[in-house]
C-alpha cells in the first residue's frame, strides 16, 4: 500500500518534470468516454481498411462512384488509424490501456453494399461524439467535437458515394454511450474484452412496406412484466430522429410472440434510431437511452 502510494507520487513527479503540458489528469468519465471512442474507432478502422484493401479502383468506377473514391476510402482508413492512435496514446499516457480491436463481421459484397454499411457504422461514431460531449471534461470536449466533425465528413463522402444526400437533415442524432455501444455489437463477433456498459436485448428490423415497419425482439431476454407483446403490456417503439427532444412514440401492434409493427411518422429523413420501450413518451431522452430501453436500439436508414 505504502509503496504503491510512493510509486504514484514518484510517477507524478517525474511526469510533471518531463512533460508538464501534455500531461492532463483524466476523470473517470473521460476514461470510459475515450474507451468507448476507441472501441468505435477500431470498428471503423477495420471497416475502411477492409474496403481500401478489397475494392479496386475499377470496381468503384464500374459502380459509378466519383473517380477519387478508392483513394478517398483509403484516406479515411488512414485518418481512422491516426484517430485511433491519438485516442490510445491519450489513454496510455495516463496509465490506462486502450481497448484492443475486436473481431468484426462486415457483410458487403459490392461497392454499393460497402458504402451503405459505411454510412451505418460511421453514423454510430458520429452520434456517439455528439451524445457524449457533455460527459467529457472541458479540455477533452474540443477533442471529442473535432473527432466528431471529421466523422461527419467521412459520412458525407460515403453518402455521396452511395448516391444519397451528404446532408440529409438539419441536425444529426446524438447517441448515448449505451446506445452507441449496443449498436456496434451488430458488427462484432468476439472481443478480447467488454467495456463496463450494459448489453441490451437486440431489436431487429424485418422490412418496411409503405410506412409500416416490421420488427422483432426476443421476448424472454428481458424483464417484461408479461410475455412481451402478447397480452397486457402496451409496448411502444420510440423513434429518435434529428429533433432529439421530440422522439416519436408509436404504439406497437403485436403480430406474434416477439414480433410487431408500427407506422413510421411522416417527414423523417436520414438515419434514425428506434428502441422498444414500455413508456408512451414520458421519459427524457437520457432516461430512454439509458434505463428505458427494453430492446434495441436499432438503426434505420430512411434516406
Ligand atoms: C496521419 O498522421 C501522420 C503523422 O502525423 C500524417 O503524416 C498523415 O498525413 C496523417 N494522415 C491523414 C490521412 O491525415
Ligand atoms: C431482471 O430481473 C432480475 C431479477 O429481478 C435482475 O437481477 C436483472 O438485473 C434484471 N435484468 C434487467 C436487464 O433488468
Ligand atoms: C423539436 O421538437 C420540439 C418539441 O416538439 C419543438 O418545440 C422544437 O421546436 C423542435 N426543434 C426543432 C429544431 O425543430
Amino acid at each position: 500500500m505504502f509503496s504503491s502510494i510512493l510509486l504514484q507520487l514518484l510517477l507524478t513527479v517525474s511526469y510533471t518534470a518531463s512533460s508538464p503540458i501534455q500531461r492532463r489528469a483524466l476523470s473517470q468519465n473521460d476514461i470510459i468516454g475515450l474507451q468507448v471512442a476507441s472501441y468505435l474507432e477500431n470498428l471503423e478502422l477495420s471497416l475502411y481498411t477492409d474496403g481500401c484493401e478489397h475494392i479496386t479502383d475499377a470496381q468503384w468506377l464500374a459502380a459509378g462512384s466519383p473517380s477519387t473514391f478508392q483513394n478517398d476510402v483509403c484516406t479515411i482508413a488512414e485518418q481512422q488509424q491516426n484517430q485511433t492512435g491519438y485516442i490510445s496514446s491519450t489513454l496510455e499516457d495516463n496509465g490506462i490501456s486502450a481497448p484492443q480491436a475486436c473481431n468484426y463481421a462486415f457483410s458487403y459484397d459490392s461497392p454499393m453494399t460497402f458504402v451503405r454499411l459505411a454510412n451505418q457504422i460511421t453514423s454510430i461514431g458520429l452520434g456517439y461524439y455528439l451524445g457524449s460531449l457533455n460527459d467529457f471534461s472541458p479540455a477533452l470536449q474540443t477533442v471529442a467535437a473535432s473527432l466528431g466533425s471529421v466523422e461527419a465528413r467521412h459520412d458525407a463522402i460515403v453518402r455521396n458515394g452511395m448516391g444519397a444526400s451528404p446532408f440529409p437533415t438539419n441536425l444529426d442524432v446524438p447517441l448515448s454511450s449505451v446506445w452507441a455501444y449496443n449498436l456496434a455489437q451488430k458488427y462484432i463477433t468476439s472481443c478480447p474484452q467488454q467495456l463496463p456498459i450494459d448489453l441490451l436485448p437486440p431489436l431487429a428490423f424485418n422490412g418496411m412496406s409503405d410506412r409500416t415497419l416490421n420488427f422483432g425482439w426476443s421476448p424472454n431476454a428481458n424483464n417484461f412484466s408479461t410475455p412481451a407483446g402478447v397480452t397486457g403490456q402496451d409496448l411502444y417503439l420510440a423513434i429518435v430522429h434529428a429533433n432529439v427532444s421530440d422522439p416519436a412514440y408509436q404504439k406497437v401492434q403485436t403480430t406474434g410472440q416477439g414480433r410487431g409493427t408500427v407506422e413510421l411518422p411522416e417527414g423523417l429523413n436520414g438515419v434514425v434510431y428506434a428502441a422498444l420501450t414500455a413508456s408512451s413518451g414520458d421519459l427524457t431522452y437520457h432516461e430512454l437511452t439509458t434505463t428505458g430501453t427494453l430492446a434495441g436500439p436499432a438503426q434505420l436508414v430512411l434516406s
